[in-house]
This record gives C-alpha cells, structure tokens and sequence, in this order.
C-alpha cells in the first residue's frame, strides 16, 4: 500500500493550517473520510432515501437492501453472521447497551447478575469501558444485589499483568470486559489468550471486547477471539460518525434483554404487551442511522481493498518509526512499551518540565493535530500517577514516515523554544 496515493483520496488532508500543510496525527480520536465515503452518503440521500424495513415501494426496497448489505459487510470483514450484527451509536453506545441488557437479562432463567457476583476490567479501560459498569453496580445495589468491580493492573512495560489473572477471574465472575488495544498506550492486549484462560475458570463468563482501536488496523476474528460481545466504531475507520457496531454470538443475543423499545424490534404487539423480532432487529428499535450505514459500508468497503493485513504491516512500520524517532528526543518519556512487538500505533508521551498544551501550541502552528490530555482515561492517569495527562500521537493508513519527521522535528524545536 502507498500512504501518499492514499492520502489523495481524503479532501480534508489536502489543505493547510496555518500555512502549513496539515499532519493529522489524531486518529485515535477519529479518522478523515475519504471521497469515496463521502461520496456514498450523498448518495444514499441522492437516489435511496426512504426508511427500511416498513414501506414498500421501490426507494424504501432500495433502502432497506443497502441497509442490510451494510450489516453483511460488517460481518463479513470480523467473521460474524450478518444478523450477529447490531448496529449502534458507536463504541460507548455498544458498552452502555450492553451493559445496561445484561443487567436487566436472564439466561437460563437465572438473572445475569446474583449477590456476590463480579465484574472484570482492566486498568487500561477508557471511561467507555468502566462507567457502565459502575452504573450496573449502582443500580443492582438499589435491588440489594451488591457485586463487586475487580481489576487486572498493569506491569511495568504498560501491558496486562496476567500473573494473577486465576485469583482475579473467579466462578463468580460474570462479565470480562477489556479493550484489545489501549487508546492511550498503544498496548494490543493477547486477549484470545486471557478469554481462554477466562473460560477455563468459568465457562459461562461472558466475555466483551472494546475494539474501537483495533478494528480500523488489523485483522479481528471474532469466531478465532472467541469473544461473546465486540463493538468498534466506524468513525475511528474512516466511516461516518454517529454509527458502529456490536457484534454478539448468536446464543447470547437470543437470551438477552432488547437494548431499546419501539417500532421494527418487535413481532407482534397488543395493547398489554409485545413479543420481540428475529436477529439483529430486534436490537435495533426505531428508524436507524441509514446514509451513516452506507458510509460504514464504503469504509470497509475502502479498508478491505487495501486489505486488513497490509494496514497492519503499514501499523507495525509506522509504530517501529515512531518509537525510534520519538525515543531520539531528549527529555521526552514515552507511555507505553517501548518496542514495536504487540503495539499500535497510538504513541502517548510526556516532555520533561514543559506543559503539554505549550507543546499542543506549536506542533498547531505548524500544522500538526494530536491529542492532548487524559484520553477519557483517568482511572489509567491516576494508575501511573499522571497528573497532567500525555501528548499522543496516533497514525492511520495515510500517515507517513515524512509526517512522524515533522512530528519530531517540531517537537525538537518547541523543546528549544521552552527550555531558553
Ligand atoms: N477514545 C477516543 C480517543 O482516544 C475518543 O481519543
């Protein structure tokens, strides 16, 4: 794959900031849009416009089979089956919902959740990840159901410390919740590995990944993971925001609660009550986010061109360049492993004695974006005792290494300009 050639299908990269040609290095936060995305949306709005599932003349036919043809693709490109597919809001919508079902489910008609029960994290959870949780906590606890957060720490290299992962994962644990790459350290979690190990303690745990950051850069099994539940969003893969997906085995969806309430999630429904569609509709209540999954559909659509593994190996290139160049810099301590091996490429750090919004200030001026500050991620901060959170740099499919030597070159001559 060539970034340059790729870069020239995004518009919005093809400017400059204050005079300077943009370098868009915040692509943990989201990604740019292509053309060919854009194009689709207005598209969709230009000849299919119609709602899906409910009229049917010939827009809404047209409507309802890009809508479903999206969900395909979704599946298609982590192994799922097309009504495994639920489209949501995004990441954070996907965790909400799912957590807040599960708190309400029953399955094998025993409630999800009992006195005593457990819920696992990790420490390298972004906000998404862990106040649903502590909403389910909250609320079983008004039902005198009291369950308890547990979490895996962190070792010295920024990675999972699974050493005591027996005595943390017990019988009573009901939901193993953790990220498969860290938003802030880039760390890529072995979590095929922990749900094994999860489910040789306890076979019904029911175990979520949060892909938001990985989906967008490599190959995701979810049949190989062996995961029950993975969201991901597709703004951070260069699709529209306002859209993603939750993928959930078959077994489970057909257990659990319904996430919202209305119109095309149901079968039937009498004054007194309402029985509930077949797969994926009945999680998707209401007229859904329709020109949003037609420019989900091209994203992947663009992603899988190019193919999963070689924005992988483009990832792993630009992940191994960043290291070195970013380690080069005096004074600059970067968070999270420092090598390559099982890492993306989101590269957070710190500069000694210089406020990171004096550094934000510059790399601006020159036209460079990253991100600044806790990366929704306070319990982490306060885990590696960060007070005034990182700077992070995190690349995509059109990044270049020229782009990570702006980064540096800049980042060399703000640390001049402060350190006078
Ligand atoms: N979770 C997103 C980020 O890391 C918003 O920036």
């Amino acid at each position: 794959m060539n970034p340059e050639l790729i870069k020239k299908d995004f518009p919005i990269l093809n400017q400059q900031i204050n005079q300077k040609d943009l370098v868009y290095l915040d692509n943990g936060a989201t990604s740019q849009k292509p053309s060919q995305v854009i194009k689709a949306i207005t598209h969709f709005y230009e000849t299919s416009n119609a709602n899906v599932h409910r009229s049917i003349h010939t827009l809404a036919t047209r409507a309802t089979i890009g809508y479903e043809k999206a969900h395909e693709t979704v599946a298609n490109l982590i192994n799922a089956k097309s009504h495994e597919v639920i489209f949501t809001r995004g990441t954070t919508d996907g965790l909400n919902k799912i957590a807040r079902s599960l708190k309400n489910s029953t399955i094998n008609n025993a409630p999800v959740f009992q006195d005593g029960d457990e819920i696992v994290l990790t420490e390298m959870e972004h906000h998404a990840n862990i106040v649903p949780w502590q909403q389910v906590k909250k609320d079983l606890k008004k039902q005198n159901i009291n369950i308890t957060l547990k979490w895996i720490p962190l070792t010295d290299n920024y990675e999972l410390d699974l050493s005591n992962l027996n005595q943390i994962i017990t019988k009573k644990t009901k939901v193993l919740s953790l990220t498969h790459i860290s938003n802030v350290l880039g760390t890529i979690n072995p979590v095929k590995q922990i749900i094994k190990q999860a489910k040789n303690i306890n076979p019904n745990i029911i175990t979520i990944i949060d892909a938001a950051q990985s989906v967008p850069h490599m190959p995701v099994d979810v049949k190989d993971l062996g995961c029950e539940v993975l969201v991901f969003s597709s703004h951070k893969m260069l699709g529209p925001t306002g859209i993603g997906a939750l993928y959930g085995k078959e077994s489970l969806l057909k257990e659990i609660e319904p996430f919202n309430y209305g119109g095309d999630m149901i079968m039937d429904v009498s004054k007194e009550s309402a029985n509930w569609n077949e797969l994926p509709f009945k999680f998707e209540a209401g007229t859904p986010s329709l020109a949003q999954a037609a420019g989900f559909k091209s994203a992947i659509d663009y992603l899988t061109t190019i193919g999963m593994q070689k924005i992988k190996e483009h990832s792993d290139e630009l992940t191994s360049y960043m290291l070195e160049k970013l380690s080069a810099i005096k004074g600059l301590k970067i968070i999270g492993p420092n090598t390559a091996k099982n890492r993306a490429p989101v590269v957070s750090f710190t500069i000694n004695s210089i406020h990171n919004h004096d550094i934000n200030e510059i790399l601006n001026s020159e036209g460079i974006a990253i991100r600044v500050g806790n990366h929704c991620a306070m319990p982490l901060m306060q885990s590696l005792s960060i007070s005034n959170g990182t700077l992070r740099a995190s690349a995509y499919i059109y990044n270049t290494k020229k782009d990570v030597d702006k980064l540096t070159t800049t980042l060399n001559k703000a640390i001049k300009i402060f350190s006078k």
